[in-house]
């Protein structure tokens, strides 16, 4: 599958040529064309998954650590995870052969295009964003995917009472990401006072929060559901 981008000017992500190993390869030569897709119209996720489970989207998976592990607690759940980095897509794809895993599926494609153009709304029920690209500079901020535009974009997408789970190890883009959450009314932080959750079973500690913890960051979980 080619990735094909559309024209939007400002991205979260810069695509990155990525090294695969021979097993990562061989999975997307292999399964890609059974557990990914390419949308090219409103998804039904009825059909796409042949049951009406809820559906779970995590935005740039990277190497679905937290889909791989949530997908074997969760069997009643669907995940649908979207991500650019071709090698992680092939990790991913692996690791649901070798678990079986039934209710994955995979986009490779830029989540903010599939979200504006593929997701329908009200079809999901939990969005997680793990350890966004902090995008450290300044001039690079407006590359942060968590943005009022982004909520705007999720809000019609998610369920009533659905879930929107933000994590990152990066605190300075993790309070203004609360500041963000808590100026829009229709999500309520699980929290007392607007603060920040420990990490839920269905998150794992993965590799971009081994790397926070080694370089003495903290985790910052925000968990906000749509009322
Ligand atoms: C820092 S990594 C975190 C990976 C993973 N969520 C985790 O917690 O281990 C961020 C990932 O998001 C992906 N990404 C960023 N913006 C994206 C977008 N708009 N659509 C799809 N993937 C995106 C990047 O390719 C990268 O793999």
């Amino acid at each position: 599958m080619k990735f094909e981008s559309t024209d939007r000017q400002i991205r979260s992500f810069v695509l990155r040529k990525g090294k695969m190993t021979v097993g990562q390869k061989k999975a997307v030569e292999e399964l890609m064309p059974v557990f990914a897709f390419d949308p090219k119209e409103k998804i039904d996720f009825t059909t796409l998954f042949g049951n009406d489970h809820p559906v779970w989207l995590d935005i740039g998976f990277g190497n679905g650590e937290s889909i791989i592990h949530a997908a074997q607690k969760y069997p009643e759940v669907n995940f649908l995870g979207i991500e650019v980095h071709l090698p992680g897509v092939g990790h991913l794809l692996m690791a649901i052969k070798e678990f079986n895993l039934k209710n994955v599926r995979i986009i490779r494609n830029d989540a903010v295009d599939m979200l504006n153009l593929f997701i329908q709304d009200h079809s999901l029920s939990a969005i997680h964003v793990y350890f966004p690209d902090p995008w450290h500079k300044k001039r690079h901020h407006k590359r942060r995917i968590m943005s009022q535009e982004f909520l705007d974009l999720i809000r019609p997408k998610l369920r009533p009472s659905g879930r929107l789970h933000y994590a990152s190890d990066w605190e300075p883009y993790a309070i203004e990401v609360q500041a963000l959450l808590a100026e829009n009314s229709w999500l309520t932080n699980q929290q007392p006072d607007n603060g920040f959750a420990d990490r839920p079973d269905w998150r794992p500690i993965t590799k971009f929060e081994r790397r926070g913890i080694k370089l003495d960051h903290g985790t910052y979980d925000l968990i906000m559901t749509k009322t």
